[in-house]
């Protein structure tokens, strides 16, 4: 489909796959946008949990996404989170956050009032959009979608070496158990697909790099005129 500031490129996959740090570089290279839609769920999560509102209590959840701005500025001008207009890019990936998203990222009324910020964010094109339904749900139209896998162990190995680099103290071993529950979750996940998406190119990242993981999206990106 043509649109005025370039494609839509859709990127999906499973836990520790690579997929924020590719689809983040691929937006650079590209000077698309990158919307990470897992961030907009933690934001909205973290709101609610600043504000004291429970997953159950939807009347207050739905009053309090109806107040809040989410911005995800663009890689050349830092590439932060905002909540209403505080930088929460760290905060979002905290442990208590990652452990209560799911319960917040389940519910209709937090999926329809997010996924229609995405679009919007998307109508024009030139984005690198990210996320699970991003390719069924989202972008169904999506001009390149790509699903990331790799197999268990390589993940395991990208993730444990993340959080020792980050000084975190944890066994590799801790690391699987943490990746096989996420993606027990996930596979239980209603996102709201009613058919699997089509014409979903699968790129298996266990022998490969970030780069090249980046080069082979983006020339895939630029056979289909981006
Ligand atoms: O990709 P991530 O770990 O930042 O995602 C955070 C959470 O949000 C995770 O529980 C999955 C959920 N999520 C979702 O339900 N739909 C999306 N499009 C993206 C993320």
């Amino acid at each position: 489909m043509k649109r005025n500031a370039g494609l839509v490129i859709a990127i999906d996959g499973v836990v520790g796959s690579g997929k924020t740090s590719t689809a983040r570089e691929v937006a650079r290279v590209l000077g698309y946008r990158h919307l990470d839609t897992g961030a907009m769920y933690r934001a909205a999560t973290l709101a609610a949990r600043q504000a004291g509102v429970a997953a159950a209590e939807t009347a207050a959840l739905a009053d309090l996404l109806s107040r809040i701005r989410i911005t995800l500025l663009p890689q050349h001008q830092g590439g932060a989170v905002l909540l209403d207009g505080r930088d929460v890019s760290h905060r979002i990936r905290s442990p208590e956050i990652t452990r209560a998203v799911g319960a917040y990222a389940d519910l209709p009324l937090v999926r329809r009032a997010l996924i229609a910020q995405q679009q919007r964010l998307g109508a024009e094109g030139g984005v690198v959009a990210e996320g699970r339904d991003i390719a069924s749900v989202v972008f169904p139209d999506a001009d390149l979608k790509i699903r990331m896998v790799a197999d268990l162990r390589a993940r395991a190995l990208r993730r444990f070496r993340e959080l020792t680099e980050k000084g975190v103290s944890i066994s590799l071993e801790d690391v699987v158990t943490d990746i096989r529950q996420r993606d027990a979750e996930d596979a239980a996940r209603d996102y709201g697909t009613c058919a699997p998406p089509t014409d979903v190119i699968e790129l298996d990242t266990t022998g490969m790099t970030l780069n090249g993981q980046v080069e082979h999206i983006v020339s895939l990106a630029r056979q289909r005129g981006a």
